[in-house]
């Protein structure tokens, strides 16, 4: 079995990636300093595939700690990089600890690869590197706009830097694979998303509303030149996302030293705020609690992917619905509560 390292593996895409590695026969390995995540999650991981999983507490910025791991389990032949912070406020407020924790720590993981022998990683990219683009759907040639908050910068300069270091170095093999909104839960409702107080993201913010823990969502702004005037995302269910990685490894079979090259990973279909919210309210069965607000600083008007290319290289294409993606997270919420 090949073992496969996650950085940021307790968190909501690594958690489920943990699960589709496991289901695909990889042995998977979590490195996670828990802090925007839970050991619950770990537990989560294990009911779904009825077996233990490798844990290792640390900080990926620490060169020694990352090195003794990989000398420590030896034939580690990938690694699928999650950890990083992903706050876009936050990021405005504290730049240098996103700079330092998501920039950081890759060049921290590309260095101790080299040295213990491991050519593959899969970085965790985002949509956010196109910012308000000129023409839809996004393809992974659209241009890269001037990022609208430090974390999207660490997005787009972890691109750069990986893109540099396999031009100058043969002996990597490196996927970045551009989400987009990734939502939803494991259909067991083991795992899901955990946000750590007051969410930023829609998804959690309409649950946990439904759930009463809200007084009631605001729609930020409905006065886009969009159908309905609200901002369109595309919305990708997490078991779909985190099959995309299982499909990612399996692509570095087929490709020689030096390799990269970038993925949009989505439906390639777009959906509104209001639609989302409609959904939602169809698939748990109530009416959910919102207002219309003022336009949200940073947010793009509307955003979705072009998929074809991960669909024809990665054979990969996402499978569930945005009903079934509000289900899972529906019931997930439920089970929280
Ligand atoms: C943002 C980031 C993205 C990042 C993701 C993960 C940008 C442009 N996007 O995505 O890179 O990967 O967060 O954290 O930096 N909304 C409301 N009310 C709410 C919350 C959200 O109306 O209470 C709306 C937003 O205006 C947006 C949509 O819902 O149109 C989705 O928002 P959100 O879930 O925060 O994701 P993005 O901003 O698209």
């Amino acid at each position: 079995m090949e073992k496969i390292l996650i950085t940021g593996g307790a968190g909501f895409i690594g958690s489920h990636t943990v699960v589709e590695l496991t289901k695909a026969g990889y042995s998977p390995v979590i490195v996670d300093d828990f802090s925007n995540s839970n050991q619950s999650a770990i537990r989560g991981i294990e009911s779904i595939i009825k077996q233990s999983v490798k844990v290792y507490e640390g900080d990926c910025n620490d060169a020694q700690f990352m090195n003794d791991l990989f000398v420590a389990e030896q034939n580690i032949t990938g690694v699928i990089h999650f950890a990083a912070y992903k706050a876009v406020g936050e990021s405005v407020e504290k730049p240098l600890q996103y700079y330092q924790n998501n920039v950081g720590s890759l060049m921290v993981l590309l260095d101790v690869m080299k040295k213990n022998g491991v050519e593959n990683v899969v970085f965790s990219s985002s949509c956010t590197v196109y910012g308000e683009p000129d023409q839809l759907p996004v393809t992974e040639k659209s241009p890269i706009k001037p990022a609208e908050s430090p974390y999207g910068n660490t997005k787009q300069v972890c691109e750069e830097i990986l893109e540099d270091v396999i031009k100058s170095d043969a002996d990597y093999k490196a996927i970045a694979l551009r989400y987009f909104n990734p939502i939803g839960a494991h259909p067991s409702s083991h795992i899901g998303e955990l946000p750590l107080g007051v969410p930023n993201n829609l998804i959690p913010f309409v649950t946990q509303t439904a759930a009463g823990h809200r007084e009631q969502l605001t729609i930020f702004g409905d006065e886009y030149d969009t159908p309905d005037g609200t901002c369109v995302r595309d919305y990708i269910h997490v078991v779909d996302l985190a099959k995309a990685h299982v499909k990612a490894l399996q692509h570095f079979k087929n490709q020689n030293t030096p390799y990269y090259d970038v993925f949009n990973i989505g439906t390639g279909k777009g959906n509104s705020v209001l639609e989302v919210v409609k959904t939602f309210e169809k698939v748990s069965e109530q009416k959910l609690k919102y207002k219309i607000g003022d336009k949200r600083t940073g947010d793009v008007e509307q955003v979705f992917g072009d998929v074809e290319k991960a669909n024809n290289e990665l054979h990969w294409k996402a499978a569930l619905t945005l009903e079934d993606a509000l289900r899972d997270a529906w019931n997930w919420q439920k089970k929280l509560k």
